[in-house]
């Protein structure tokens, strides 16, 4: 049977490493962007010339708007995992930090997921298997100085998913958190090399994770047989922080 994932923020570096391994799984996939149009729509194409049989669609949404998710819900058929990959973070002081930061911070990394997953749950539940995955981040657990608002969300993240498992159980869906350390991505090119390389030498596994050192952790949850995994937040760090 035709499975199908929707992939938030499959325009970023770990969502689009995931959806390409989720389409050599076998997944159809609703690959989301914000501005990056053509990175999608190259992936849409690739995907579909390499796995004929699945289907791979794009949807754009800016998660800081909120609204219109009768609409953004309305293109989609069956969705049997939904994957929260989208996010973007502001560093400096806590007391730096803007109200319009704060507001789109909050938007997007909790209150809109969490107002999408609603809209999704009946979804979910036909699956017999629903997923629901955020990849949230090692500073919900610990904290980041400089990232205050930042750590705050994504521990917002972990605290929803722990609460939302236990309502969602008995329906067969899972909800959990993946939740990265310093991943090499395009989020962190703002930082000079320097600050890149103090934070990877203080990581115990002496590099930063690849976008596949998370995504394999994705896939492993959307396994039918993770079913008995929920409510939890998997730590994917190198043992940096924890
Ligand atoms: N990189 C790390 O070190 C790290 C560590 C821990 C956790 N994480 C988390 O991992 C997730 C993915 O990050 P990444 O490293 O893959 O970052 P990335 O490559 O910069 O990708 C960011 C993604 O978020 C989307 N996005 C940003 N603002 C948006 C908005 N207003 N509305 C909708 N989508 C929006 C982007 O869409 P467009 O490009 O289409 O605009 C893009 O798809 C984030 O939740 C991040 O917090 C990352």
């Amino acid at each position: 049977m035709r499975r199908w994932a929707l992939v938030i923020g499959a325009s970023g570096d770990i969502g689009a490493a995931v959806a390409a391994q989720l389409a050599a799984d076998g997944w159809s996939l609703y690959l989301h962007y914000h501005k990056n149009a053509q990175r999608v729509a190259t992936a849409c194409a690739e995907l579909a010339a390499a796995y004929p049989k699945q289907d791979f669609l794009s949807l754009q949404y800016d998660l800081t708007d909120g609204g219109h998710l009768d609409e953004l819900v309305g293109q989609l058929f069956a969705v049997d995992a939904v994957i929260f990959a989208a996010g973007q973070t502001y560093y400096h002081l806590f007391k730096a930090t803007t109200q319009a930061e704060l507001s789109a911070l909050a938007a997007v990394h909790l209150l809109t997921p969490m107002a999408l997953v609603a809209k999704l749950q009946d979804k979910l539940a036909v699956s017999g298997h629903g997923r629901v995955i955020f990849i949230g981040s090692v500073y919900g657990g610990s904290g980041s100085a400089m990232e205050v608002a930042y750590s705050t969300v994504k521990g917002g993240q972990s605290a929803f998913v722990h609460a939302y498992a236990k309502e969602v159980a008995s329906l067969g869906i899972t909800a959990n958190v993946v939740a990265p350390g310093a991943v090499a991505t395009k989020m962190n090119r703002s930082f000079d090399a320097a600050t890149l390389s103090a934070v990877e030498a203080d990581i115990p596994a002496g590099r930063f994770a690849k976008p596949a050192d998370v995504r394999y952790f994705v896939r492993m949850l959307l396994d039918p047989a993770a079913d008995y995994l929920t409510g939890q937040t998997l730590y994917v760090t190198g043992g940096w922080l924890q």
